[in-house]
């Protein structure tokens, strides 16, 4: 761990956003853009955002080349926690985050999605009264067994300001009575999508970078399929996981399978061998990774992430799981729950599905992180009111029913 600065009187606001893992790389980079789009604005106060990297991924493809690929800055503080159980990886967050917290006592503690890394986080932030921000608030796939969905339900009732991506994830948190008139609390406000920021900022570096990239693994557009496999429930249950490869295995084009490092592992461990038309690869960095959903004829995953990057995208999505917390890309018939027998995947893989929504993007229009900003600001060291809508956000949440893709101009290709 590196060593710790004291701080006297704060000249600024101080921010910490606390990341660990893959996804959350992605997240952090709109918001770091958008404080320096504040910082640079004449008359604004200056704002320090520091980035808290856990440590919870540390392989180069899905940690560092990230951080180089989105342009982030160096973290200020790198923890090292690295894997173990889930008890042992977050007792070591907990242990390692809870000096820093003390000796800096951020006006803001952010924390992104549904990790263990967002998790720790949270739970010192409330620990030590620290006000807390939880971006990608309100998400639920009614899966209590999984560690994601824990993760986030404990994140979302220890925050102060619930940045929800989506109408649905304000209607979930007010279901459980966070931000409602009651919760004096709270705050919570649909923001939209930080994914989409990225991608919106992302995309025209991923599309000059196409051609090698689908050169590079052998690939035409639409002429293969994009396969990810990381949660635990598939990971960690071999009879499930062992389906799963055997029904991608009987596709009729080429599989191009990226493998996360904990998927690798029980790859080599259980000595499980893939057809052929299964292409396993390291794991890919970002642009590479926005290419090939581009490019595929669908994109099978049992990620969060890549569901809705694929959905933005344009391109069908299979989810390899039982539930979603993105339903929304299910109502408008652009991904399939799937689950993981060979029967429902096949059936899902052949189904008609719809590239183009319509128009439809209930995530925003890529604007997320400014607005994010701007909610951090107004309520300087976590103050909030409990009244969760304003005219304001009503017309932002018109506005943000149009189509990213027109926004991002990343229809399918
Ligand atoms: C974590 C998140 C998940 C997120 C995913 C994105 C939790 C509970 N899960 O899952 O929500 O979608 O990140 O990638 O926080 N490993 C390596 N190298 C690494 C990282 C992990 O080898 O750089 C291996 C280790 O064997 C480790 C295993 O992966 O034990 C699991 O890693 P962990 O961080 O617990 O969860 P992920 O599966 O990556």
């Amino acid at each position: 761990m590196q060593a710790m600065e004291s701080r006297g009187q704060k000249a600024r606001p101080v921010w910490v956003s606390v990341v660990g893992a893959r996804p959350q790389f992605v997240k952090v980079a709109p918001i770091c853009r958008a404080v320096e789009e504040h910082n640079s604005r004449r008359g604004n106060g200056h704002i320090e955002h520091q980035i808290l990297h856990t440590g919870q991924h540390y392989d180069r493809e899905v940690a560092e080349l990230l951080f180089e690929q989105l342009g982030l800055p160096q973290p200020r503080y790198n923890l090292g926690v690295g894997s173990g159980t889930h008890g042992t990886q977050l007792a070591r967050m907990l242990a390692r985050i809870e000096p820093i917290f003390k000796s800096q006592r951020p006006d803001w503690v952010i924390v992104y999605g549904d990790t263990n890394s967002t998790l720790a986080g949270a739970l010192l932030a409330a620990r030590l009264d620290l006000p807390l921000a939880h971006v990608e608030a309100g998400c639920r796939s009614g899966e209590m067994g999984q560690p994601e969905e824990q993760n986030r339900i404990v994140a979302d009732h220890l925050s102060r300001l619930l940045l929800a991506p989506s109408q649905h994830a304000v209607d979930n948190l007010h279901r459980e009575g966070l931000g409602t008139i009651a919760d004096t609390f709270r705050r919570v406000v649909n923001v939209g999508d930080v994914l989409m920021d990225a991608l919106v900022q992302n995309a025209e570096l991923a599309e000059s970078r196409a051609q090698s990239s689908l050169e590079e693994f052998g690939l035409e557009p639409r002429g293969y399929y994009l396969l990810t496999l990381h949660r635990a429930e598939n990971t960690d249950n071999i009879e499930r996981f062992s389906e799963i490869l055997k029904a991608v295995g009987t596709l009729d084009l080429p599989v191009l399978f990226p493998v996360h490092p904990r998927t690798q592992h029980i790859l080599v461990v259980e000595k499980i061998a893939l057809a052929e038309n299964i292409r396993p690869v390291a794991a890919v960095g970002y642009f590479d990774m926005l290419v090939l959903q581009k490019n595929a004829r669908k994109v099978l995953t049992d990620s969060g992430g890549i569901q809705k990057e694929a959905f933005y995208l344009g391109v069908p999505c299979v989810t390899l799981r039982e539930k979603t917390e993105w339903p929304e890309t299910v109502e408008l018939g652009a991904n399939c729950i799937a689950g993981a027998t060979m029967e429902s995947i096949r059936e899902a893989v052949a189904l008609p599905q719809r590239a183009d929504c319509g128009g439809t993007n209930p995530y925003g229009t890529g604007r997320a992180a400014a607005e994010i900003v701007r909610e951090l600001l107004s309520r300087h060291g976590g103050k909030c009111a409990s009244k969760s809508t304003t005219p304001e956000r009503e017309a932002q949440a018109a506005a943000s029913s149009r189509t990213q893709s027109q926004a991002a101009g990343l229809g399918p290709a």
